[in-house]
């Protein structure tokens, strides 16, 4: 792996299972890490084995089948979680346990009642009894966004020390600005004594729409993780969204960070887990969205139509979607019409294009939007049709 290369840990099955009402069975899990494997991930979070007998099962049977990727399942800092934990990864080539604990003075105080010292000898021992299972240990410092990074420094240190080979850092309340976000990682690579024996992970959500702004300050900042999910699902406002990020990298090459995505393939990925868990997604979604690739007012059809880069700065292609469209409305202008015509059979001059579009505005104005056989009907109702049939 090189040192700009950037893992993707996809989380969709724990973090984005989450999502009230869209719980998956086991079978719908193995489909969608099959297609995470595909898709390039380096490590698939498959679940939280002792939360119940059904993920146990999901985390075994996605542990048998997956090839390529390392498979995680995720923990409480305690013994039993790991143990169950281990018991449902030891089919997997690559096994991977999360394990982890509240870090910010709000979980110590409020959630464990007790002392930042006592934190730091739970996270460490957890860690220790985790490596007696498996080589592979990741840390999470469960709201570490809103921990003082001083103590977030020491117990990353304990945590290495236990021999943690990956040391997460979750803004878990989505509350981080990105550029505090990014010099909290600056810290820690400055700062943990060890740290050149692990790598450090992005985990953001997104309360405030900044989960994929704030993976990507963290690893411009050092980070060499981002653990995300498709469509960007998740605890309420949701995770990083995986295809956000890695065309975020792809797209800005001089940052010289990678990933080993098959972008081709992020549609067919979104549109999978979106159908299996039944969550819509908005049209106006970033790189999957139905109208990521929609144009519909007049000057940027007539860009888009004269060179496409004029308004997409992403080849429609290279996430999986065929082309760009052109979609008809009242909003939209000639050059829209005469491409959208010519694509059905009808090369209009411009004298019979201004003919056209008149008659295409009065049933614009009625309908939301104008379809392919809406068109024919527009040019056979024109005045003009025997001249454009006879040309
Ligand atoms: O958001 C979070 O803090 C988490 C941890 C359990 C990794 O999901
Ligand atoms: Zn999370």
């Amino acid at each position: 792996m090189s040192n700009n290369n950037i893992q993707i840990f996809d989380t969709t099955l724990r973090d984005g299972e989450q999502v009230p009402g869209c719980k998956l069975n086991t079978e719908q899990k193995v489909v969608i890490a099959e297609q995470l494997d595909q898709l390039g991930v380096d490590v698939i979070e498959a679940g939280f084995p002792v939360s119940s007998p059904g993920d146990f099962k999901s985390v075994e049977a996605i542990s048998k089948i997956v090839k390529n990727a390392t498979v995680c399942g995720l923990t409480r800092s305690v013994e039993n979680d790991i143990k169950v934990a281990a018991e449902a990864l030891k089919y997997a080539a690559k096994p991977r346990i999360h394990t982890g604990i509240g870090t910010s003075e709000s979980h110590i105080v409020h959630k464990f009642k007790t002392t930042q010292e006592d934190i730091l000898e739970r996270a460490y021992a957890a860690v220790k009894y985790a490596k007696s299972f498996v080589e592979d240990v990741e840390f999470y410092a469960e709201d570490a966004g809103r921990t003082d990074n001083e103590y977030l420094a020491r117990v990353c240190e304990a945590a290495i020390k236990a021999g943690a080979t990956v040391l997460n850092i979750p803004d878990t309340t989505g509350y981080c600005l990105p550029s505090e976000y990014g010099a909290k990682i600056k810290y820690l690579k400055e700062n943990v004594k060890g740290i050149e024996k692990a790598i450090l992970s992005c985990h953001c959500h997104n309360d405030l729409g900044l989960a994929t702004a704030n993976s990507i300050e963290g690893v411009i900042n050092g980070a060499r993780q981002i653990e995300c999910t498709i469509n960007g699902i998740g605890e309420r406002a949701g995770n990083t969204a995986l295809e956000e990020v890695v065309m975020v990298l792809k797209q800005h090459p001089y940052l010289k960070l990678d990933t080993n995505i098959n972008t081709s393939m992020l549609y067919g990925m979104s549109q999978l887990v979106s159908d299996s868990m039944g969550i819509y997604t908005q049209p106006n979604k970033a790189i999957v969205g139905a109208n990521a690739f929609a144009h519909s007012s007049g000057i940027h059809q007539d860009g888009v139509i004269k060179n496409r880069e004029t308004y997409e700065i992403i080849d429609p292609k290279d996430v999986g979607v065929t082309e760009s469209a052109i979609v008809l409305t009242a909003r939209s202008g000639r050059a829209a019409l005469a491409y959208r015509a010519k694509n059905v059979g009808y090369e209009l001059t411009k004298l019979q294009l201004d003919e056209v579009y008149a008659n295409f505005l009065s049933f614009a104005d009625r309908k939301k939007e104008i379809n392919d056989s809406d068109i024919h009907q527009i040019i056979e109702t024109s005045k003009i049709y025997n001249q454009i049939i006879s040309a």
